[in-house]
């Protein structure tokens, strides 16, 4: 007989995302969700071709939010910025339905679509230099060694996300936990094709909005850092 070793440290190798589910969902919210997906999610299975045709209407530009949680800046932005296409990935079911039925309220809805599982999925299957915008705010930070690597920010990650950016394009990274933030500042650092701005760190960008991680990591007096770097050309 052959031995199991589906043990679940095999289950997790590779994931850099932890709990899918949370609490069951109430009925209104699970028929949310399930209307929200058929309307809303990305089928990864098709190629993308073109990525600003994704949405019900006409697009100028891309903007990518790896887990989103639940969904408060992203539709925070979607309102913001009526010209830009959201994609929003986030594999936690209880955030994904959360913000498929806040979206129900958004004119901009339209301009939403959804993944439920890995950024990096995303990522892989979008075009060369399609994304103007990307934001990671609060990525699970993992801070014990033995888990650096399911830290999102790193430098597999930002190989893969750099030729998906236009040039000039803003990557966002907030996080409350020293060792992401010395994670993210070594990451940049090291990988050629990101420019740090020279914005102060310790102030939340000008269009921001408070994400409910980041309202329990300063109740629980915890520092947020606010970054941006900008996709630049490789060297040759
Ligand atoms: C600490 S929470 C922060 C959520 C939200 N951004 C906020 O600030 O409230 C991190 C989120 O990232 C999601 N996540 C983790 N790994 C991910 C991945 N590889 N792709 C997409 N989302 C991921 C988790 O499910 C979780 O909801």
């Amino acid at each position: 007989m052959q031995a199991n070793t589906n043990t679940p440290k095999d289950r997790t190798r590779g994931l850099l995302y932890g709990r899918r589910k949370g609490k069951t969902l109430r009925d209104a919210r699970a028929r949310a969700y399930e209307a929200g997906l058929a309307r809303h999610a990305l089928d990864l299975s098709e190629p993308c071709g073109d990525p600003y045709a994704l949405f019900d209407v006409p697009v100028r530009k891309l903007a990518l939010e790896i887990g989103f949680g639940g969904g408060e800046h992203l539709l925070h932005q979607l309102d913001r910025q009526p010209d830009t296409g959201f994609l929003g990935c986030e594999p936690f079911v209880n955030g994904m339905a959360r913000l498929l039925d806040d979206a129900k309220e958004h004119e901009g809805q339209g301009r939403l679509r959804v993944y439920e599982g890995d950024a990096r999925e995303v990522i892989a299957w979008l075009p060369i230099g399609c994304l103007d915008m990307v934001y990671l705010l609060y990525p699970d930070p993992w801070p014990k060694l033995k888990h650096e690597k399911r830290r999102f920010m790193g430098p597999d990650t930002l190989d893969l996300l750099h030729p998906k950016m236009k040039l000039g394009a803003e990557l966002r990274v907030a996080s409350d936990i020293d060792v992401y933030k010395a994670t993210t500042l070594k990451a940049t650092r090291e990988h050629p094709g990101f420019e740090p701005s020279d914005r102060k760190t310790s102030v939340p960008w000008e269009d921001w909005a408070r994400t409910r991680y980041e309202a329990k990591a300063i109740r629980e007096d915890r520092t947020p850092a606010y970054f941006s770097f900008f996709a630049k050309v490789l060297p040759q």
